[in-house]
């Protein structure tokens, strides 16, 4: 925009370079007559090096310049001034004769041409008013032009003007870029048809048409743009009417910005927007969001179903008051106050809530604060899960496994019996194996006894006759003392077998266990080779019990002295007496075995220890056979054990015969009180 000077007021600064110093009288003298005070005058009077110097300073308005100067002349003169200051109006001196060079300054770019001989003050006047005016509009012109065209050039948006065809007729340099094209020119007097795709050229044409005819701009539409060479964008464009001078629609220019990273940000936004709402959506777990206030923001289907409504609708804006019993709202309600309180979420909690129905449900619940970019608070989210049905199922789960266990214990228990008393049965099995045995042993002991005791009976008398009655005879008598041995032996033997077979009859009468005991010890002390301490473990009060108190002797002795031929070198022999209760847990498993004792059950036990050789393991099971002996022939029979065995078994006591870990053998005898 030209904006006018004031003409009054203003006192403009004119350059006058003249070398002739009349005529720079002449023109000093017009001036200063006609227009002082309001042009002053800076004369250079010499060269045109020096008024170049002036001008670069930018101080002068208007310039009067003679073209010959001493250093110059001709139309150089000019040319070199305007370079020097392209804005500075410059009017060219001439003389009358040089019209032709002066109109040639005019061409280059002077504001004007005087002839020397033909001015007049006002005509000077004039012409440097009109020469100011001029360069000023011309420089504001200019200045317009340079903004306009450094927007045009250097905007990244795209701005374009068309005529009423819709063909270009200026385009700027980010639309000649985008267009791919080497210069703006090349689009001129195209289309869009021209670079775009039949679709989008077809559509900007339409909305340019209607520009055009109501007049009315189209304000930021967004626009899907296909290149002709395939290149895709989206744009904003704003299109407007372009106006002459006098106000007549003559076509139409846009501006367009690229939006495409925008619009791909939205879509991205918007696809992860939807993807969020189907899964909240269709998540079988309840998803809600709630303010500061615990107003329900955010609601799933998952979450109003459970609360048997029709839709979100109807839980937005609510609150737990709304739709739980009031101590349970209450405490849900705090959970939310203290999660936003201290920003803690709440994780895998279980809650109890109460359903339409009245029924009970258990929620495994999530609770997370919600917050916005700066961290701060604006709710909860909640994620929640009804685990009703798991836990139901989790506590019949453990009570079914209590039960379980419960009734493993039984089976256990059960088990254990079943092997105890298979073990019994085991037993019984080869006690009675072994009875049977006996019992045959028996019968044949008893009927050769039987046999051979009569026999011996007169061999006996006879040996004992001839003993007294063939006394003088050495030898004979030492032959009929050998035969005496071996018929005593013999008459052991049979005794022995006897013992073992006799008729199973026992004549019972209270006894006392340690009194029987003390009797055999004193009737076998005579078995003993070596010296044997004697120990006595006794209870004294034991029971009396119902024995055969001959056969109990009897055996007894033989346990006696089994243990003294155990101890040649001597040794210690412990005897113990005592009475127990059977109480199952702890008690020895062999008292148990041995007998069919039974739990509750009060016995006496009698326990003979020596501290001699032991019996081999291997031998162990045969020690009760008749005739199983280790001792060399002549010393023993091996119908002790067999003999004690029976007498025991009438007494429906039980032996156990065992070595000792530090050596030495125990016997038990168990009776039942
Ligand atoms: N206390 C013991 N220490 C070591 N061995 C023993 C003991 N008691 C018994 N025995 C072994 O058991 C065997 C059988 O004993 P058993 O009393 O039946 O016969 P015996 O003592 O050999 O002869 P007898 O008929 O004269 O008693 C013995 O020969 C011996 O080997
Ligand atoms: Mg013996």
């Amino acid at each position: 925009m030209v904006v006018p000077s004031e003409p009054t007021t203003e006192t403009f600064r004119v350059l006058l370079v003249e070398s002739s110093a009349g005529d720079r009288f002449l023109l000093r003298e017009m001036l200063e007559r006609d227009c002082a005070p309001r042009f002053r005058l800076v004369q250079v009077t010499d060269t045109l090096a020096r008024a170049i110097e002036i001008v670069r300073l930018g101080e002068s308005d208007v310039a009067l310049l003679d073209l010959t100067l001493p250093d110059s002349s001709g139309i150089g003169t000019f040319t070199q001034l305007h370079d020097a200051a392209p804005h500075l109006p410059v009017i060219v001196l001439c003389e009358r004769d040089d019209e032709e060079l002066a109109l040639l300054a005019v061409q280059r770019g002077a504001a004007e041409h005087l002839s020397k001989g033909l001015i007049d003050g006002h005509l000077l006047q004039r012409t440097m008013r009109y020469a100011i005016e001029r360069g000023r509009a011309e420089a504001a012109l200019a200045r317009e032009r340079d903004l306009f065209n450094t927007l045009l050039e250097n905007i990244p948006d795209r701005i374009y003007f068309k005529d009423c065809a819709s063909r270009f007729i200026r385009i700027n340099r980010a639309l000649t870029k985008l267009l791919r094209l080497s210069s703006a020119e090349e689009a001129y007097g195209k289309t869009d048809q021209d670079f775009y795709d039949e679709h989008h050229a077809a559509e900007a044409l339409e909305d340019e048409q209607r520009v055009m005819a109501t007049g009315q701009p189209m304000i930021g539409k967004v626009e899907f743009e296909v290149l002709s060479d395939g290149r895709r964008s989206w744009s904003l464009t704003t299109k407007m009417p372009l106006r002459n001078r006098r106000g007549v629609i003559i076509g139409t220019c846009g501006i367009s910005r690229e939006v495409t990273e925008l619009k791909e940000m939205e879509f991205a936004l918007s696809a992860e927007r939807n993807l969020l709402r189907s899964v909240i959506d269709n998540l079988p777990d309840a998803i809600f969001l709630k303010d500061c206030n615990g107003r329900y923001l955010l609601d799933n289907s998952a979450h109003w179903r459970s609360l048997e409504l029709s839709g979100a609708e109807e839980v937005i804006g609510r609150t737990v008051f709304d739709f739980f019993p009031p101590e349970i709202a209450q405490e849900l309600h705090d959970n939310d106050m203290a999660i936003m309180q201290t920003g803690e979420p709440l994780l895998n909690h279980e809650e109890r809530i109460v359903d339409r129905a009245g029924e009970s449900r258990w929620m495994l619940t999530n609770k997370v604060p919600w917050r916005d970019d700066d961290a701060s608070i604006l709710g909860v989210l909640c994620i929640t899960r009804d685990v009703t049905e798991q836990t139901l199922a989790g506590e019949r789960l453990r009570r079914a496994n209590i039960e379980l266990e419960q009734s493993r214990e039984a089976t256990l228990c059960a088990l254990n019996d079943l092997q105890r008393a298979h073990i019994q049965l085991r037993d019984v099995q080869l006690q009675l194996v072994e009875a049977e045995k006996m019992k045959l042993v028996g019968r044949l002991a008893a009927g050769v006894a039987h046999e051979v005791k009569n026999p011996l009976a007169v061999v006996k008398m006879g040996v004992e006759f001839l003993q007294a009655h063939l006394t003088a005879d050495k030898t004979a008598r030492e032959v009929i003392g050998e035969m005496s041995d071996a018929v005593t032996r013999a008459d052991n033997v049979v005794r022995g077998l006897l013992d073992f077979s006799a008729p199973k009859r026992l004549e019972l009468a209270p006894s006392n266990l340690n009194t029987l005991l003390e009797h055999a010890l004193m009737l076998v002390r005579g078995e003993r080779t070596g010296e044997v301490e004697i120990v006595r473990e006794i209870q004294r009060d034991l029971p009396t019990l119902p024995v055969d108190a001959d056969k109990l002797n009897q055996v007894f002795i033989n346990l006696l002295s089994n243990a003294f031929h155990a101890m040649p070198d001597g040794g210690t022999l412990t005897l113990r007496t005592y009475s127990k209760q059977l109480t199952g847990v702890g008690s020895n498993i062999a008292d148990i075995r041995s007998e069919s004792f039974r739990v509750g059950e009060t016995l006496i036990v009698v326990e003979i220890d020596d501290t001699g050789e032991g019996i081999p393991e291997d031998l162990l099971p045969k020690i009760f056979e008749p005739f199983f002996t280790t001792k060399p022939t002549g010393s023993g029979t091996g119908l002790g054990l067999s003999v004690v065995k029976t007498i025991v078994d009438l007494h429906r006591a039980s032996i156990d015969v065992r070595n000792l870990p530090e050596g030495g053998t125990r016997v038990t005898l168990m009776f039942r009180v």
